[in-house]
C-alpha cells in the first residue's frame, strides 16, 4: 500500500508545523503519515508540472518508487493514492489548501503557482532529510497530520542574483533557484550584465561574450581601499544554459526575469564594442568596484545594438518581464560631448540629463511593441517612462510612491532593508563588511508599503506588485559566499511577502517566534540541502576574510541626512555600487 498512519504516544499535543514561510493557517492534528515502497500520486493534468520535481526529489531522498498519474486515468485500484491534487476555482490565486489525512494528503489548488506552492510545504513537512539526495537507511517519509491553508500576501515575491560581478556557475544558480522556490519565492532578476563582466551569449555580437565576459583582475574589497587581487576572473552562459536555466526555474514556481543593464554600467560591452561609447574610446572591462563613467552614448547606433540584443534575450526567456536596468547612469560624458548635447536639443530636451530618460523610454517601447513590460530601476522613472514599466524601487521606498501615484506598477526593492550583501552583524568578523547593518531581525521588519508610504499614495495609480531582495555579489566571490550573504535573512524576507501582514518589528511577539522557528526548523533545512548559510551568532572562523576590507554605512545617520526615503541617488562615495 505504500502507507501507514502511526499515532504519537502519549498526551502531548501536535507538534508546530515549522514552515517558513509562515502559512495563512494551520491546524497540526497528532499522528503521521508514513510513505515507503510504492506510492501513488494523483494530479490533475495542469498541476503534473508543479509535482514533478518532488515526485524526483522525494524518490531519491526517500528511496520511494513514485507513479504520478493523471487525475482520472488511474489504471490500478491496488494502488490508491497517497498524494491527490486537485484544481479548486474558488481559492485566492497561488494558494491552495493541504490536508494530511489517515491515507491521504489532499491538495487543493487555485492554480498550478498554488500547486507549485502546496509542494513547497510538502517538502518543509517531511523534515530535513526531504533536501538529501539520497536516502538514510530506515528513514521513511513522514508527514504530520494537519490541515493547512495558504496564499500569498504579494504576486512579486523577488530575488535578484548579480552574476556579472562575480560569475556564478550554471550549477549554482540552478541550486540558488532550488533555495529561492522553497521559500515560495516567484521571480529571479538575473543581473547578466555589468562594468565588470557580460554573462550572456549573444549571436549576432559574438565579442560581448568573447571579450566582456572576462576580467584581468578584481577589486579586493571596497574599492575606495584600492587593492586589486591580480587573478583573472569570468565565465558566461550560452544561449542553451540560459534556456535550462529559465526552464528549471518555471517548473519550480519561478519566473526568470533577465536584466540588461543600459544605458549604464555598461563598461564591458564598450570593451566588446566601443564604438557604441562617447567618443568610441577603448576601454577594458572593469576591474574595480563603484560607478563606471563609460556609459552609452544615447543615439540610435546604440539603441538599434540593444534592441537587436533584447531580441535574442527575449526568444531565450520567455519572462513577461524584461528588466533593462537604467540605475546610476553619470552624465559627465555627455555633458563634455557637443554632440550629445547637441542631440538633446534636436529632442527638444532641457538638458542631457534627461537623454537618460530618452534612452530608456525607446528600449521600454521597444519591449513593449513585443508584447513583454519593461522592469526598469527607480532613476529610470521620469514623465518620458511608458506607464506599462514596472518601477523597481531601490533608493528607499519614495521613488517607488512617487511611481506608484504616477500609475506605474512597483516592486519595493529599498537598499535600505533588503540588499543582503549588506552586513549581516557589526562585529569584527564579518566578512568584507559594506552597506547597512541589517540583522535577520531587520530583515524580518521590513514593510513592503510602511504606513507613511501608503498615507502619501492617492486614489487610484498603479499596482504594489510586491518586493525584491537583492543579492549584489562585488564581495562574493563564489557560491559559499553567496550562500553566507542569502541566508538565513532570505527566510526573513520570504515571509515578509508571503506570509499575511503583521507587525514584524524586532521584539515583537512574530518577530520572536519567528527566529525561533528559524533556529529549530529552517536552519537544519538548510544543513541537509548543503547551504552554508551565516550562523545566527556570527560568521564560522573559515567564512571571515580577515584584512579586506569594507566600506560602512550608518542608516540612522543617512536617515536623518536625507529624511525617511531621501538617500536621493548615488554618489561616488555613498552609492549603492559598493
Ligand atoms: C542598484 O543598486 N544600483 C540598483
Amino acid at each position: 500500500m505504500g502507507r501507514r498512519t502511526s499515532h504519537s504516544s502519549g498526551a502531548g499535543s501536535a507538534a508546530p508545523l515549522g514552515l517558513v514561510p509562515r502559512v495563512a493557517t494551520a491546524q497540526p492534528q497528532e499522528g503521521r503519515l508514513e510513505l515507503h515502497g510504492h506510492v501513488q500520486v494523483r494530479a490533475a493534468a495542469d498541476l503534473l508540472p508543479a509535482v514533478r520535481p518532488w515526485v524526483r526529489d522525494m524518490a531519491a531522498a526517500f528511496d520511494l518508487d513514485i507513479a504520478l498519474t493523471t487525475s482520472g486515468a488511474e489504471t490500478s485500484a491496488a494502488r490508491p493514492s497517497a498524494v491527490d491534487l486537485s484544481l479548486q476555482a474558488d481559492l485566492p490565486a497561488g494558494g491552495y489548501t493541504l490536508r494530511v489525512e489517515q491515507e491521504t494528503v489532499h491538495i487543493a489548488c487555485a492554480d498550478r503557482a498554488g500547486g507549485q506552492a502546496a509542494v513547497r510545504t510538502l517538502y518543509q513537512l517531511a523534515g530535513p532529510d526531504a533536501y538529501r539526495r539520497s536516502a538514510r537507511p530506515g528513514r521513511p517519509l513522514t508527514l504530520p497530520r494537519a490541515e493547512i491553508t495558504d496564499h500569498p500576501r504579494f504576486t512579486w515575491r523577488g530575488v535578484l542574483l548579480d552574476v556579472a560581478r562575480h560569475f556564478l556557475p550554471k550549477a549554482d544558480v540552478l541550486r540558488f533557484i532550488d533555495q529561492a522556490a522553497d521559500l515560495k519565492l516567484n521571480r529571479l532578476q538575473l543581473h547578466l550584465t555589468d562594468d565588470q563582466g557580460w554573462r550572456m551569449q549573444v549571436r549576432r555580437y559574438p565579442r560581448l561574450t568573447e571579450v566582456g565576459a572576462w576580467r584581468t583582475e578584481s577589486g579586493l574589497g571596497s574599492w575606495r581601499a584600492g587593492v586589486q587581487d591580480g587573478t583573472p576572473h569570468g565565465g558566461y552562459y550560452t544561449q542553451d544554459d540560459l534556456r535550462e536555466i529559465a526552464a528549471y526555474a518555471s517548473a519550480r514556481g519561478v519566473t526568470v526575469v533577465p536584466e540588461i543593464d543600459v544605458p549604464g554600467h555598461v563598461q564591458a560591452m564598450l570593451a566588446a564594442y566601443p564604438e557604441l561609447g562617447v567618443g568610441g574610446a577603448q576601454v577594458p572591462v572593469r576591474t574595480t568596484w563603484g560607478i563606471s563613467e563609460h556609459v552609452l552614448d544615447p543615439d540610435q547606433r546604440a539603441l538599434g545594438f540593444v534592441t537587436d540584443v533584447l531580441e535574442e534575450v527575449m526568444e531565450v526567456f520567455d519572462s513577461p518581464w524584461i528588466a533593462l536596468g537604467g540605475d546610476e547612469v553619470p552624465t559627465t560624458r555627455w555633458q563634455d560631448a557637443p554632440q550629445v548635447r547637441a542631440r538633446a536639443e534636436s529632442l527638444g530636451l532641457a538638458h542631457v540629463g534627461e537623454l537618460h530618460g530618452w534612452f530608456l523610454a525607446q528600449v521600454c517601447q521597444h519591449v513593449l511593441d513585443r508584447g513583454r513590460r519593461p522592469v526598469v530601476w527607480d532613476e529610470a522613472f521620469s514623465t518620458q517612462l511608458p506607464t506599462r514599466a514596472v518601477v523597481t524601487s531601490w533608493r528607499g521606498w519614495g521613488q517607488g510612491a512617487r511611481a506608484l501615484a504616477a500609475g506605474h506598477d512597483v516592486v519595493m526593492a529599498p537598499e535600505q532593508v533588503v540588499y543582503l550583501d549588506h552586513r549581516a552583524g557589526d562585529g569584527p568578523d564579518e566578512p568584507v563588511p559594506v552597506g547597512f547593518l541589517r540583522t535577520v531581525a531587520d530583515v524580518y521588519a521590513f514593510d513592503p508599503l510602511p504606513t507613511q508610504v501608503a498615507g502619501t499614495l492617492p486614489p487610484g495609480g498603479g499596482t504594489l506588485l510586491g518586493a525584491q531582495a537583492q543579492v549584489w555579489t562585488e564581495h562574493l566571490t563564489d557560491a559559499r559566499r553567496v550562500d553566507f550573504a542569502t541566508h538565513p535573512r532570505l527566510a526573513a524576507f520570504a515571509e515578509t511577502v508571503w506570509s499575511p501582514e503583521q507587525d514584524r518589528s524586532p521584539g515583537s511577539p512574530a518577530s520572536t517566534e519567528f527566529l525561533d522557528r528559524l533556529a529549530r526548523e529552517h536552519l537544519p533545512r538548510l544543513d541537509a540541502a548543503g547551504v552554508e548559510y551565516r550562523p545566527l551568532d556570527g560568521p564560522h572562523p573559515w567564512q571571515m576574510r580577515p584584512g579586506v576590507a569594507g566600506h560602512l554605512r550608518d542608516l540612522d545617520a543617512e536617515l536623518a541626512a536625507g529624511g525617511w526615503d531621501g538617500l536621493g541617488g548615488w554618489t561616488e562615495t555613498s552609492g549603492g555600487a559598493q
